[in-house]
């Protein structure tokens, strides 16, 4: 049961990555087009994909804390993996808020920004794998 829980919140994760990588690579596009037409397909995009990885962050993290939780657990890479899991549900919804800027037409930011902005997920996912692989503390 443990590794068939695990082996689902990995499914999950991986999952859960994809719109994460995704969605700020759509608002890239999304702050350097002008015409209107392509601007609404871009905003039906990101919304159709914001309300697909929802659910799988929620089961990605749930399951992980339910690992956490019934198999009790301990040490300090869990903790410190947990912080860095926060910010990326931050960071998840910061751009649920971002989704509705740009629906709304009220984006400011440029397609740099948001190429920056679109690294943040890799540097997460690199830091939290080799956390949860070598557990060093
Ligand atoms: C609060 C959220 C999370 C909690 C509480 C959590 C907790 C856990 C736990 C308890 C395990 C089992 C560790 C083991 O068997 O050695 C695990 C495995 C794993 N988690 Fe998470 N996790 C969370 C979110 C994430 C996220 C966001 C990622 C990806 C960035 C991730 C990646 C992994 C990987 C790759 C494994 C398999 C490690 C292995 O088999 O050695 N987890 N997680």
């Amino acid at each position: 049961m443990y590794l068939t829980l695990k082996a689902l919140h990995i499914i999950f994760v991986v999952s859960w990555f994809a719109g994460l990588f995704y969605l700020p690579r759509l608002f890239v596009n999304h702050a350097m087009v002008e015409d209107a037409a392509t601007r609404e397909r871009l905003a039906l995009m990101e919304y159709k994909l914001y309300r697909f990885m929802t659910p799988l962050g929620i089961l990605a993290v749930g399951i992980g804390l339910w690992l956490w939780y019934r198999y009790q657990l301990t040490g300090g890479w869990l903790h410190a993996k947990t912080a860095l899991v926060l910010l990326l549900i931050a960071y998840h919804l910061y751009c649920g808020k971002l989704m509705r800027d740009f629906a709304a037409g009220r984006n400011t930011r440029s397609h740099l920004w948001y190429r920056v902005f679109n690294e943040v997920p890799v540097l997460v996912l690199v830091a939290v794998t080799f956390l949860v692989v070598l557990k060093p503390f």
